[in-house]
């Protein structure tokens, strides 16, 4: 795709958009291919919204199909965001008419990605999205390029610095869930609508992009198996650390019989591991292939600096023709991902028993857990202020998650048991 001059429409100026013409406006001389980059055309909401940066040169389109189809514009750069609507109908139009896409919205790549990987391959051009996942750290061409000789049997890690703030804050300064959402929404480290960060569906975009990546497989966003840590309480955070442990939003894919398990969780990873070292919002990820072993990367999942980092090496990579399947994979040849139901896999869990104290109540819940089949690995019984009860927390050896679920369920009927059992599982280290 070599060509002297790439004219370059932009569809999104918030956070990313501001920041790529930042970057191309600090760095005119930005050709890593040879041949020059030039934005010829903007698009958003509101055109006369003060920005950061000097639009007045560029062609503005109400309409960021309009963009996307403008004969000015030979490359497409999509950072609107959401998997339907305008950024969909932009980046098909672009698609449709030949142009090469680049883009950081993960909602449209694990919900469509498929289908406009189809669409890209026919027309021959790029579709890069290397912004989507963990923002500035390069998590999509590891698993693209770098490891495509390798047979890839797990990725998993924390994808949203958002939660991962969120948890750290509440261990460092002792404080609720919804004390530090709140500080976190007052500072712009979270969205008004804090749903899809701490729900775990944003996770659940990026570990549905990278298990297609890592398997050669079609996103299956509907396969994922998602839970947040809005349900994440203050004493669990506690109780974990006194056990050696520190909670951590895990998305995970991992090969099993005759599928992949993609999920994302709360998860206890060990004090010292990786995961656990992992604080505030930065990103991190292991990769773990047959003959390579394990990598690890770490590093900045948003922000717009780094992402418009790893939008401008996308541009660089359309300039200079890089020509790879969307997915790993040529479109025509995608499946989407067999799922695996999670009640068949074995997991390590921590158990929260809040118990009324009286002799006979730890008996109980031991004599249960013997009953179901699970085996104790550790144990703590500690009076922990205002909670109500006294809390008997321990963790259980790798269990198949049905069992656990129905020990669980046991537990809650019993007469000395206050409330239901909290479970979270154990990362796997
Ligand atoms: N923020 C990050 O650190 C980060 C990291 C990785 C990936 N991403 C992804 O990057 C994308 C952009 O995120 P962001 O944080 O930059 O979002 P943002 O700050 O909310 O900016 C969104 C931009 O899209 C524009 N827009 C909204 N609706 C539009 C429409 N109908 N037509 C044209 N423009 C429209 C907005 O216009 P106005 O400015 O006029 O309102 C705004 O400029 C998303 O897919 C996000 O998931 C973000």
């Amino acid at each position: 795709m070599a060509k002297d001059n790439w004219r370059v429409g932009v569809a999104g100026l918030g956070t990313v958009g501001g920041g790529l013409l930042t970057f191309l406006s600090e760095h005119p001389g930005f050709a890593p291919a040879g041949g020059t980059v030039s934005v010829t055309g903007v698009s958003a909401r509101s055109r006369s919204r003060p920005r950061p940066f000097d639009i007045s040169n560029l062609a503005w389109f109400d309409d960021p199909v309009a963009l996307a189809s403008s004969p000015n514009v030979d490359l497409f750069v999509e950072l609107i965001g959401g998997s339907d609507g305008p950024a969909k109908a932009a980046v098909e139009a672009a698609l449709k008419l030949g142009k090469p896409v680049v883009t950081a919205n993960k909602a449209l790549l694990a919900e469509h990605g498929a289908e406009l990987a189809a669409l890209a391959e026919t027309a021959g051009v790029p579709l890069l999205f290397e912004a989507a996942v963990m923002g500035g750290t390069p998590a999509v061409k590891m698993l693209r390029e770098a490891l495509v000789g390798e047979e890839v049997v797990a990725v998993s890690g924390i994808l949203n610095g958002t939660c991962n703030y969120i948890l750290t804050e509440m261990e460092a300064g002792g404080r609720p869930f919804a004390d530090v959402l709140a500080e976190a929404q007052r500072l712009g480290y979270a969205e008004a609508d804090p749903t899809m960060d701490v729900g775990g569906f944003d996770a659940a975009h990026k570990i549905t992009i990278l298990a297609a990546l890592a398997f050669g497989a079609a996103p299956n966003y509907a396969a994922a198996e998602v839970e947040g840590i809005d349900q994440i309480e203050l004493v669990d955070i506690k109780l974990a650390r006194e056990l050696g442990y520190r909670i951590r939003l895990v998305a995970s894919a991992r090969r099993g019989e005759g599928g992949v398990a993609v999920r994302v969780h709360p998860a206890l990873a060990p004090l010292g591991h990786p995961l656990a070292e992992t604080s505030g919002a930065l990103n991190a990820l292991f990769l773990e292939g047959r003959r390579i072993g394990r990598i690890f990367i770490q590093g900045p999942g948003a922000g717009a600096g780094p992402t418009a980092a790893a939008v401008a090496a996308d541009i660089a990579d359309v300039m200079t023709g890089a020509a790879r399947p969307v997915f790993q994979a040529p479109a025509a040849a995608l499946k989407p991902l067999a799922g695996l139901d999670a009640a068949h896999q074995a997991t390590k869990a921590y158990l929260r028993v809040m118990v009324r104290d009286q002799p006979g109540a730890i008996a109980a819940v031991s004599e249960t857990l013997a009953e179901v089949g699970v085996s104790i690995d550790s144990f703590l019984q500690k009076p922990v202020q205002d909670v109500g009860g006294v809390p008997i927390v321990l963790t259980t050896h790798a269990t198949r998650e049905a069992v656990l679920l129905d020990a669980v369920e046991r537990i809650a009927a019993l007469p000395q048991v206050l409330g239901r059992p909290k479970m979270l599982r154990v990362a796997p280290v």
